[in-house]
């Protein structure tokens, strides 16, 4: 029997995805990480190591695989529970690149060229070494597999994300309407406000991997030393009132907001209290190297023990199988493929 797609589910289906590439830091932390970490108890949820999208840009034979289980070994450190969540690494998964070729059958060579994720990728694949692949542009087609294989209903992304997901609603509508009710219509849930960690030298623009000064980026191995003489060189203003108000103070905003987020408040309400930056620096230090301790320390032991890492994620990829499998069969079933 081939299930239906169940447009009303009594918790919400939660799926989202991270790359495999670079070390995390304070912003994926802060900006999506932790959030997952709050969602596998609100709904049913599914998180991926996304290894496919990663190899959209090239990579030395052994490095896709080794940057996903140093990522999974870190999200594991941060909270993501195997009993409460479904966490596995993309390509064990073989549906996603099955679903992702049917998903491009419906989605429009004109809608992938309008993608600025493209767009950008693609001009830094220019001025690089000039290859952009044909995954690249067809990114979105995998990333729409992704969301449709689980039924999902929700996806927290960041703000970049939003168009890519709006593609993803657009090509199951066309797939539904063309062969019948199939697919879950899923929504992006975007970050709250402040969830944009921004760069301790540069506070106008977003903390990045990309970044060139390392003084600007909190990454989730530094030491509590590294970390407190980099909030202390944080660039604030050359007023002295700690207040929030990311257009005029942008630095010190950033920091409240760090703050706050480290303590679970409002950055209105971290500001309550502090009267000068570098009372606001250290405290925000403070709060950072309590957050990121015990990460560290269960990173650590994780580290010692990577057997138990793959166990936790053969577990994902078995549970993921399954749902993937039923939604798999839909598909084929309502496209009326000839299975002998
Ligand atoms: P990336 O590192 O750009 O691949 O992003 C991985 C995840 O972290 C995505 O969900 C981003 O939206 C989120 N993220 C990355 N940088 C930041 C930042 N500076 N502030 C908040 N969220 C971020
Ligand atoms: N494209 C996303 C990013 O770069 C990662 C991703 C892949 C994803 N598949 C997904 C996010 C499905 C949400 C849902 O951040």
């Amino acid at each position: 029997m081939v299930s239906s797609p169940q447009t009303s589910p009594k918790r919400p289906r939660v799926f989202s995805g991270i790359q495999p590439s670079g070390a995390l830091h304070l912003g994926n932390l802060l900006g999506a990480n932790l959030r997952w970490v709050t969602e596998q108890d609100r709904s049913d949820a599914v998180f991926c190591v996304v290894d496919l999208h990663a190899l959209t840009t090239p990579k030395a034979p052994g490095e896709i695989g080794q940057a996903s289980l140093e990522l999974a070994t870190n999200l594991f450190a941060v909270g993501l529970d195997p009993d409460k969540c479904v966490f596995f690494v993309q390509s064990t998964v073989p549906q996603h690149a099955e679903l992702a070729w049917v998903m491009q059958t419906v989605t429009a060579f004109g809608e992938l060229s309008r993608m600025t994720q493209f767009k950008e990728k693609r001009g830094r694949a220019e001025s690089g070494d000039g290859f952009i692949s044909a995954g690249l542009f067809t990114y979105p087609a995998l990333m729409a597999a992704d969301i449709l294989l689980y039924d999902t209903t929700e996806v927290p992304v960041g703000d970049d994300q939003g168009q890519h997901v709006e593609l993803t609603r657009d090509a199951a509508n066309r797939f539904n309407s063309r062969y019948g009710e199939t697919f879950v219509i899923p929504q992006a849930t975007l970050p709250l406000a402040g969830a944009r960690v921004m760069d301790l030298q540069a506070p106008n623009n977003k903390m990045s991997k990309s970044t060139e000064t390392e003084a600007g980026i909190i990454n989730l191995s530094d030491s509590p030393a590294a970390i407190t003489k980099k909030f202390k060189r944080a660039v604030t203003d050359s007023e002295t009132e700690v207040r929030f108000d990311v257009a005029a103070k942008p630095g010190v905003s950033n920091l409240l907001s760090i703050l706050g987020a480290a303590t679970g408040q409002t950055p209105e309400a971290a500001a309550v209290g502090i009267e000068r930056y570098g009372d606001l620096k250290a405290a925000t230090a403070e709060a950072v190297v309590e957050l990121l301790t015990p990460i560290q320390a269960r990173v650590a032991e994780l580290q010692a023990d990577p057997g138990e890492v793959r166990r936790r994620l053969a577990l994902g990829t078995e549970r993921a199988t399954a749902q993937a499998t039923d939604v798999m069969d839909r598909v084929w079933d309502r496209l009326g493929t000839l299975r002998a």
